[in-house]
């Protein structure tokens, strides 16, 4: 799948479990191709969510046109990316303070047939995006850990700061991101929209799906 176009990827995290398949299954009726999903560990960050083996069924009850965009919040990505790439990940995205092995482990992503995304924490500068070559920028609009945080407008900045640096280069945007604020990021260059409580916690989560698709120019 081209990473060049514009899409709103919703996070597993927000799911209901108990039907994790059918209740994602209902949104990728809708259109939705990418699906984000969000691995801890309790060590990068507190919360442990959720392994390959999640990740591996997911696939398995997903059409193959589906895009799964694995989020590593894992100590030494390095160790674990060739089980991720095995599980049925298409992406994989590792954060820059998770290991000082950065480009190695990307290279590590692309030899396992997988696009290499880097993400970054709110503190951390976007320098770290020209150093190695990437498939994807992840920038967090809150810190990592836990959905439903609100959106730190002060990573606009960044966002339009690595849009100067990357012109061509898919970035994602994830945490807090909901109609409003997935408009802001937009405008300010993303193009890949993380959504987990503004889809999944939603009354009307398919209805929700398209606002913010509409919003961010997605459909
Ligand atoms: C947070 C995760 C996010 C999370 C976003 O660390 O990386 O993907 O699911 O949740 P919302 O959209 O509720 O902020
Ligand atoms: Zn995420």
């Amino acid at each position: 799948m081209p990473l060049n176009e514009r899409h709103v990827t919703p996070s597993i995290l927000s799911a209901d479990f108990s039907r994790l398949s059918s209740h994602v299954r209902e949104i990728m009726d809708e259109g939705c191709r990418v699906i984000h999903c969000d691995v801890m560990d309790g060590h990068f960050v507190p919360p442990i969510t959720f392994g390959p083996m999640v990740v591996s069924a997911l696939r398995e009850s997903l059409p193959d046109d589906a895009y799964l965009d694995v989020h590593l919040m894992i100590e030494s990505p390095e160790k674990h990316v060739a089980e991720f790439a095995k599980a049925g990940a298409d992406g994989i995205t590792i954060h820059f303070e998770a290991t000082p092995h950065v480009d190695y482990t990307l290279s590590a992503i692309r030899d396992a047939g997988c696009k290499a995304g880097l993400v970054v924490c709110p503190g951390t500068p976007p320098d770290c995006f020209a150093q190695s070559e990437i498939d994807l920028a992840l920038i967090m609009t809150v810190n990592p850990g836990w959905g439903g945080q609100p959106f730190l407008r002060n990573q606009l900045a960044k966002i339009r700061r690595v849009r100067e640096m990357l012109p061509d280069t898919a970035i994602e945007v994830d945490g807090g991101v909901n109609l409003e604020t997935g408009a802001e990021c937009a405008e300010a260059g993303a193009t890949w929209f993380v959504a987990g409580s503004a889809i999944f916690k939603a009354d009307d989560p398919i209805a929700a799906y398209h606002e913010i698709a509409r919003a961010v120019g997605a459909e």
